[in-house]
Order: structure tokens, then C-alpha cells, then sequence
């Protein structure tokens, strides 16, 4: 069926028909019944318009489940109030199906807790459930098995589709009862980067379409489905498995973390691609830059963190508003850790990404950026339908001016070059009610501090004032008591002009004075900035703050009782103002009492406005005394009494050590292990030379360490050649997995010949114990490897390390001291914490990296792989180990290895246990103080 939207006489030059693909119910508001919908410029939810502003967080990075993804969740929200009201999320096939046709969806792998808790938390979901996903993890989120079967993945082959199907039925029955308004979901990807069947490459529309009529066959029928491109193009939107939403993605920040400084442009044509690709579509990147991947050897997450900071989301998200990006996601906005196997080869451990919330979960200035312009577009109602007038530079400014039908004026100012990184100054026409003239008016200027981009608003409507223009930018508006108040914002000592179209009234400035005067009867209000100004006049008042105290404003909306409204975040919602606090989590009235939940980091002035009924106030369950302070809040203190806690010191604790390559000795037996007497891959990609198949994968093992032992007899041989593929995460083989041409490579040895000597007679394999059939079912499929220590399951709780050496009786058992050859070691030890449940204090273990040593070491932490260290080329040293996965109020057990690869040996230099954060906190804790997860005993006792 297809059928003409009736547009507005703004977009009547659209060229082309919005057309509702084939098989779906369509989602075009006003032609569709759905409570999800959308036109050319945002989403609705019950027909109130939606600016997503999503951010990317991947639960299976989290293992530790629930407590830690509602902390990110609530951070997320909090974050905008009620703007950062998406979160999107890949799941992971490959987690949930280690062997084929056995589905495990408990624990971290649990689609419904991830919907169930973003419910709870009031956050809406776009789910991205695969089957591909790529993020950098092993095998693009494939199960290791996919990689073996004789089939082509990614298009319409038979032996594909009964591989991926029964996991994708799994994952959209898990959403079904979640979808909007049962529930957060309100978009679902079909797949991941992925275009239509081309003569090169045919199967590949029928692919598409056969995922998403088993997403709609299997009760995913209520919200719509997208696809995520680097290139949205117009012919995708009438072919077979066209979508019903198209979003773009883009990194235009790029990956090099080691040069911070170097910045490339802005893309400006992302509005004229638009108006040619799909004008009658909300323009929506599904992924956008939020931070950066790092590989090994790299500039670590730091140097990303500064590439992609505030002043990046500042001037590039920006650009994207001035585009009519009314649907964002950004990529990451939490990472957390590729912890077990779950790297793609080329990553490491850490999966911060510099992202705006860091691995530990700890909040940046990015974070606070990014709740100034998820606010701003949250209260401006007339920008989500604003339309570009013009767009170019004027003077030594990049201006983009944008226009609502209402008669609002927006205009977004960047510097004209993102290479200038000193101040620009400038004045600037717009057009008023009282006409058009330069601003500002009173002989200050514009400035544009650096990488800075501001959008400038005139005729702006909030509640029943307006302003006439203002050279500081918006954060907020609400309405409390009759009163409208709004919150305006410019970097400290920046000179700001702010026009109140009216002037009747007594007005009243508290705080830092401003300069004020009448000019064809608006208000102007004029200045230095510098913390917080306050001007009332009669109903309308005006916060002039600079940013950095913006930062510590929130605007929480009440939350309600019924799971219904929690959604509904429209800015006539009650809402409360909060300054101060590091986190506002959630606030409620409850019977004349504002209860507040939220976190803070040092002692803290909390200053309130509430509705004028609030008599009484709790933060985190304790009543609070607040008085009228000098700037009007009611403000009180809140004491941080808390004090960093004694953590134990590895340097001090016993060590238990054993040899971990016993499988280098002749006499070995390997006779249980694997022989690899295929000499046909099952796969349709061979070997390129030697007789028998050596890819890991093949017999089974598929997470990244296994153990080759090949046996020949003659004594002539002068080495070996041996070509690995996709299969050393320790070693730093470049490519693990390359899906360009829907193809996944061999893992393993790819190739292998004896020098000057006949051929190997047989190859050994070895690696994690049981293969497909892992026997910890809990950590999943990918968390152990094959070295010895891992199958004889030394790192898992419990173990009984009889017959290890000991530090107590042998110093040199310990890994500050090390080995004196090449070789690998274990060492095991344990230890307690007991720290109070109201402080959120992330741990991490931190090594001393000694470049000059060539050493690989893993870190195990209560039977969970944490960590691999590389000495050579780093460059990661801290290693968070999440609460939940250690105990915070319990015993530890630790096995860290230690692979010299030299023959000069190796030691770890430095290898402490550190806190990388204080906080007071309100979140979650966890019941058993760990996550439940198996013993020694209770897997291979
Ligand atoms: C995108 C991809 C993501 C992730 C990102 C880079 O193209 O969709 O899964 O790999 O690149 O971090």
C-alpha cells in the first residue's frame, strides 16, 4: 500500500512521498493509530511531539546487572530531566547462544530486566537486539559457532536464517510486552549498517525483510522498526526490507585520541541531505559520535575523553540541531568493559569510550553539556519544528538562522573554522517583534570562547513571558506558582544582554548585579557573568548564571505514581529547580514533603524552589532544614562525612603461585586434547597452507586463547611458519573479524609449514575447558580461555589451590618478583572489604607499566576475567572491577598471570588495588554483595 502524506505548505517542496513500506502497519502521524509515530520532524508519544535524545549503553558490558544498569539509567535521565529520555541498546547473540539452539537470556543477558528497569527508571528504549551489532566485540556479537557453518552470514542463505532466527523470535517476544506505552520500547533495529541487495551483492533485501517479519511475526507490531547507515538514500525507502525509520550514523570527530587537538569540520551538509534523502522523515542519527574506540597501543580513553569532550558535543551537536536532528543517539554515552573474551581483537579491556559517564561510572563535564542542550531542546518547543532560513558565514561566524512558524528566531553560531581555537567577538542582525537590528544593543559583544557554539534565541515563548532576545542561551523554563522562570547561561565573565519583552514592573536583581534599562519597552538586562544573577519582574524571573554553575543545576520532573505518565515528559510537567547537588536522581511531593534522591561529592549547598505548598524536605531519606538564602532558593547544607576507606595492600597480602605452562614440556600428555584432523573447513574459506584445518573454531573453541601443540619426527628442521588470522588477543593479530564482504575469516592458524623438514604429522588443540560445552553457564561462553590455570578453573572461587607455591615460604612466589626466563605463571590471592553501602566508591587495580618488560597479563576477579594487560604497548593500567562482580563487603579472590615473553623474564613492577571515586550516594546496592555467580565447587567439583 502506498499513499501520499498531505504536508504543511513549509515542506511543500519536498520531493519525495513518504511511503509506508511494504508489510508494516506504518507509524506516519496522522495516519496511523499507533502510540508511536512520527512526521519530518520529531517522534510523538500519544501525539505529543519527542525529541529522542538517547545515548548508547551496552548491558552485557555491565555484568553486573541490575543495580549497575539502574545507576546508569537514572544518570541518563536525571541527566535532562526530562530530555536524555532514550537510552539505546545492542544485545548480544553471541552471549546468549554459545552453543546452537541453546538459548540463555539469564542474568546479564536478560532483554526483560534491561526494558523492566529502564521502565522503572522512566527512560524510554530503542532496542537493537542484532543479530549483528559489530561494537568492536568478537565476532561483530556472532556466536563463535556462526563462524564455522557453511553458510554466507548476513543474507537470505538458508543455513543462515535457521541459525539467527530462533534468537531473534526469543529477543522480540521480550519486547513485545514492552513496547510503548506498556512499556519503554519505542524503537526496534532490524539491522545494524546495513543496505539493500546490490548486483554484487544479491540476498541481501530478502535478508532484511525476512528479519523484520520475524520481528513483527513474533509481537513487535506496535512501535517502528529502524535500520542505522552511514548513508541513508531515497531508494531504500520503496525497496524490499525497507524500514519504517531510517536513521544515519556518523563519527565525523573521528578515532585519533593521540592528537586531541586536531579537529576536523563539521559536516554542514547534513540539512540538504535530508531535504534529498528523506525530507518527510524525522532526521535521526541512530548512532553519533560520543566518544571514540582505542586499539592496543593506543593514546588510552583520556586523550579520547579530551578528542570527543564538551566543547565537541558543544559545537558538533550543535551543528546537528541547526540540521533539524530532531533524534539523536549518541555512541557511548556509558561503555563499561569488554571484560571476558568479548573484545574484538584490535581493542583492549577498557570500553570507556571517553565517553560523557566513565567506566566507573562516574560523570563528566560532557555529561553536563549534554543536560544543557538536551534541556534546551526539551523547553523549546517551537526550535523541534523550526525550519533553516539561511546558513553561512558571516563576518568571522559560521550562522546558521532558523525559523519557527510561530515567529521564533534561533540562531546557531559556531566559529567559521573549527581550527580556530582562540576568542572570537561579534555582533549579530536578528529579526524581533520591535524589527530587526544588531545585537547587542548597549555596545557589548558576542563571544565565542574557542570551540565554542551558542544557539541565540529571539521571541522566544515561555509560559506567558517572552523574551525578546538574549545573548545568553536558554537551558530551561518552567512554571512554578504562577511565576515563569527561566535559566540562562554564557561561559563566566562572557558580557551577556537579555531582552524581557515587557518592562512594567518593579524589578528586583539579587545576586551578581546586571546592568538594567528600557529599550522600546522590553526589559534589558546587561553584564558581566559570574555565578548566579537573579531578576524578577512582576511574574517572570530570570536566572543569569555562568555555565559552570548551570552545570550544577537540575530540573527534575515529579515523578508520578502510575507507571503511564512516567513517560510523559511534556515541559508543563511539575517540575522543581535543584542547585548543587553532583546527581539528582529522581524527586517527588509527597503529602507537603519534597523527597529527593541523588548523590553528592563534596559538602554540598543544596538550594531550592519548589511550589510554595513544599514545607518540608528529605535528601536521600533524611529531612533537611532549609532557610531563605540571598538569592531567594531555600538552601541548607549537605555534609559529605565520609571518608575515603583503607583499602588493602597486594604489595602485603600472601601470594600463591603455580607454573601455568606445563604444555611446553616434551613429555606432555595432550592425548585428551583436540586432534585437528579435518582437512576440509567445514566453513568455505581453506586453509592457505598445511594438510590439516587449524582454525580454532572448527573444533569448537572460540574465545580467543587457545593452545596449539603440533608433532612431527624428523630433525632437520630449522623453525616453523606459522600464519595466525583474527586470533590473538594477547598478541595483537590486526584483524579479527571483517564482514565488508558479508564474510567472517578464519580464526586461528591459517597456515603452517616446517622449515627444511617434512610436515607436522599432527596438531593438538586445546581450549576452553569444554568448548560449546562450557560448564560455567552463569559468566557465559566467552569469559575463559585455554591456558592451563583457566581449565584446571583456578580463577573461579573456591578453588583449592593445594600443592602451590606460597610467598610466605617462598618469596620469589609473588608478582612483584616475577620469573627469571620466558614462561607463564599464576598467582592467587584473596582479600576483604567492608565498606559502607551509602558511598559509591568504584575500585580498580592499577599496574605500573614498564615498557622495556615484555609481559601479558590477565586478571581474574572472583572467577571473572577483568582485564589484560599488555606491558609492551599499554595502553591501558587501571582496571575498574565493578561492584557487584567484587564484593564490597566480603572476601576477593584475585588470579592475575603473568606470560614473560622475553627471555629476560618479567615482574610487575606495580600492581595496587585503588579507589578512582568518592561519592555519597543513593543507588542501588546489591543484596549478596556480588552478583550470583558459581563456585569451584558448584562447576567443576
Ligand atoms: C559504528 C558501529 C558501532 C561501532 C562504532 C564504532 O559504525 O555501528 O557498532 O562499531 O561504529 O565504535
Amino acid at each position: 500500500m502506498r499513499f501520499l502524506q498531505v504536508l504543511g505548505a513549509a515542506l511543500a517542496q519536498a520531493a519525495i512521498a513518504y511511503v509506508v513500506p511494504q508489510g508494516s502497519p506504518g507509524f506516519y502521524h496522522g495516519n496511523s493509530s499507533s502510540s508511536v509515530t512520527f512526521d519530518a520532524h520529531t517522534l510523538f508519544l500519544d501525539n505529543k511531539r519527542l525529541v529522542v535524545f538517547s545515548g548508547e549503553m551496552h548491558p552485557w558490558r555491565s555484568p553486573s546487572g541490575v543495580p549497575t544498569w539502574r545507576d546508569v539509567f537514572q544518570k541518563l535521565k536525571a541527566s535532562s530531566h526530562p530530555w536524555f529520555n532514550a537510552v539505546s541498546v545492542y544485545h548480544r547473540w553471541g552471549s546468549s547462544e554459545g552453543k546452537q539452539g541453546e538459548l540463555d537470556f539469564e542474568q546479564w543477558r536478560n532483554h526483560s530486566m534491561v526494558y523492566q528497569t529502564a521502565k522503572e527508571v522512566g527512560i524510554l528504549v530503542i532496542s537493537r537486539p542484532g543479530p549483528y551489532i559489530n561494537a568492536e566485540t568478537s565476532a561483530g556479537g556472532y556466536p563463535g559457532w556462526t563462524t564455522s557453518l557453511n553458510a554466507t552470514t548476513r543474507l537470505n542463505d538458508t543455513l543462515w536464517t535457521e541459525a539467527w532466527q530462533p534468537y531473534i523470535e526469543a529477543s522480540a517476544r521480550f519486547i513485545a510486552p514492552f513496547q510503548y506505552p506498556d512499556g519503554p520500547v519505542v524503537v526496534v533495529q532490524a539491522e545494524n549498517e546495513y543496505g539493500p541487495s546490490s548486483p554484487q551483492n544479491p540476498g541481501r533485501s530478502e535478508y532484511m525483510q525476512t528479519i523484520e517479519d520475524t520481528l513483527r511475526s513474533n509481537g513487535v507490531d506496535r512501535v517502528p522498526l529502524q535500520v542505522c547507515l552511514p548513508h541513508v538514500n531515497s531508494a531504500l525507502l520503496t525497496r524490499l526490507g525497507a524500514v519504517d525509520l531510517y536513521t544515519w550514523d556518523a563519527y565525523p570527530g573521528r578515532y585519533d585520541c593521540s592528537h586531541p587537538d586536531a579537529w576536523h569540520e563539521v559536516i554542514t551538509n547534513y540539512s540538504a541531505w535530508h531535504q534529498h534523502d528523506d525530507p518527510d522523515l524525522v532526521w535521526a542519527t541512530g548512532e553519533f559520535q560520543g566518544g571514540s574506540l582505542d586499539p592496543w597501543g593506543g593514546a588510552g580513553y583520556d586523550g579520547c575523553y579530551l578528542l570527543l569532550n564538551e566543547q565537541f558535543a558543544n559545537v558538533f551537536y550543535k551543528n546537528n540541531y541547526a540540521s533539524q536532528v530532531m533524534y539523536q543517539n549518541l555512541y557511548m554515552v556509558y561503555g563499561g568493559t569488554n571484560w571476558g573474551n568479548l573484545a574484538t581483537t584490535g581493542v583492549y579491556t577498557s570500553y570507556d569510550y571517553g565517553a560523557a559517564i566513565r567506566e566507573d561510572r562516574t560523570l563528566t563535564p560532557k555529561y553536563s553539556e549534554l543536560k544543557l542542550q538536551a534541556l534546551f531542546l526539551h523547553a523549546s518547543l517551537d526550535f523541534q519544528v523550526a525550519t533553516a532560513l539561511s546558513a553561512g558565514i558571516i563576518g568571522n561566524v559560521y550562522v546558521t538562522v532558523m525559523e519557527a512558524e510561530s515567529g521564533a528566531g534561533f540562531y546557531v553560531v559556531r566559529q567559521m573554522m573549527n581550527n580556530i581555537t582562540t576568542s572570537t567577538d561579534f555582533t549579530l542582525t536578528v529579526n524581533t517583534t520591535n524589527g530587526s537590528f544588531t545585537i547587542p544593543q548597549l555596545g557589548g559583544i558576542i563571544t565565542l570562547a574557542g570551540r565554542e557554539s551558542k544557539i541565540l534565541v529571539t521571541n522566544y515563548s515561555f509560559g506567558t513571558s517572552n523574551l525578546e532576545y538574549s545573548t545568553a542561551e536558554v537551558m530551561t523554563w518552567f512554571t512554578l506558582d504562577d511565576t515563569d522562570h527561566i535559566v540562562l547561561y554564557a561561559p563566566e565573565g562572557q558580557y551577556v544582554e537579555v531582552a524581557l519583552a515587557s518592562a512594567a514592573g518593579t524589578v528586583d536583581i539579587l545576586g551578581t548585579p546586571l546592568n538594567q534599562t528600557v529599550l522600546d519597552g522590553s526589559l534589558v538586562v546587561s553584564g558581566s557573568l559570574s555565578g548566579i544573577s537573579r531578576v524578577s519582574v512582576n511574574n517572570t524571573t530570570l536566572f543569569i548564571v555562568d555555565k559552570v554553575t548551570a552545570y550544577s543545576f537540575w530540573n527534575p520532573r515529579l515523578l508520578r505514581s502510575t507507571d503511564a505518565s512516567i513517560y510523559d515528559l511534556a515541559p508543563d510537567v511539575p517540575s522543581v529547580l535543584i542547585v548543587g547537588p553532583y546527581l539528582v536522581r529522581n524527586a517527588t511531593i509527597e503529602d507537603g514533603t519534597l523527597v529527593l534522591f541523588g548523590d553528592i561529592n563534596t559538602t554540598t549547598t543544596l538550594r531550592i524552589l519548589a511550589p510554595s505548598d513544599v514545607s518540608q524536605f528529605k535528601w536521600n531519606d533524611k529531612e533537611v532544614r532549609l532557610e531563605l538564602d540571598e538569592l531567594g532558593f531555600l538552601s541548607g547544607s549537605l555534609p559529605f562525612d565520609i571518608e575515603a576507606p583503607h583499602l588493602p595492600r597486594l604489595g602485603h597480602t600472601t601470594w600463591l603461585c603455580v607454573d601455568s605452562l606445563p604444555e611446553i614440556r616434551p613429555d606432555f600428555d595432550d592425548s585428551e586434547w583436540v586432534t585437528a584432523n579435518e582437512t576440509v573447513a567445514r566453513r568455505p574459506e581453506q586453509m592457505w597452507y598445511g594438510k590439516y584445518v587449524t582454525f580454532a573454531d572448527e573444533y569448537g573453541f572460540h574465545q580467543g586463547n587457545s593452545l596449539y601443540r603440533g608433532h612431527f619426527q624428523g630433525n632437520t628442521a630449522r623453525g616453523v611458519n606459522i600464519s595466525m588470522q583474527g586470533y590473538a588477543p594477547l598478541l595483537l593479530v590486526p584483524h579479527d573479524l571483517t564482514f565488508s564482504s558479508c564474510v567472517v575469516f578464519p580464526r586461528g592458524i591459517r597456515g603452517y609449514s616446517l622449515l627444511d623438514d617434512d610436515d607436522f604429522e599432527t596438531w593438538k588443540i586445546q581450549g576452553n575447558l569444554g568448548g560449546e560445552d562450557f560448564p560455567d553457564k552463569v559468566r557465559g561462553p566467552l569469559n575463559e580461555g585455554g591456558l592451563w590455570v583457566e581449565r584446571i578453573g583456578a580463577h573461579l572461587p573456591g578453588f583449592f589451590t593445594a600443592g602451590w607455591n606460597s610467598s610466605a615460604i617462598e618469596a620469589t612466589c609473588s608478582p612483584y618478583v616475577g620469573l627469571d626466563g620466558p614462561g607463564i605463571v599464576a598467582y592467587r590471592t584473596s582479600f576483604t572489604l567492608d565498606l559502607p553501602t551509602n558511598i559509591d566508591v568504584p575500585l580498580a587495580l592499577n599496574f605500573t607499566r614498564t615498557p622495556t618488560s615484555h609481559y601479558l597479563s590477565m586478571i581474574y576477579i572472583n572467577g571473572w576475567q577483568f582485564g589484560r594487560f599488555n606491558s609492551l604497548i599499554g595502553p591501558q593500567t587501571l582496571f575498574p572491577l565493578p561492584q557487584g562482580i567484587l564484593n564490597h563487603n566480603g572476601e576477593n579472590e584475585l588470579l592475575i598471570t603473568l606470560w614473560a615473553l622475553s627471555t629476560m623474564g618479567a615482574a610487575i613492577e606495580g600492581l595496587e588495588l585503588v579507589a578512582t571515586s568518592l561519592v555519597s550516594t543513593s543507588k542501588e546496592g546489591f543484596t549478596h554483595g556480588v552478583t550470583t555467580s558459581p563456585t569451584f565447587q558448584e562447576v567443576r567439583g
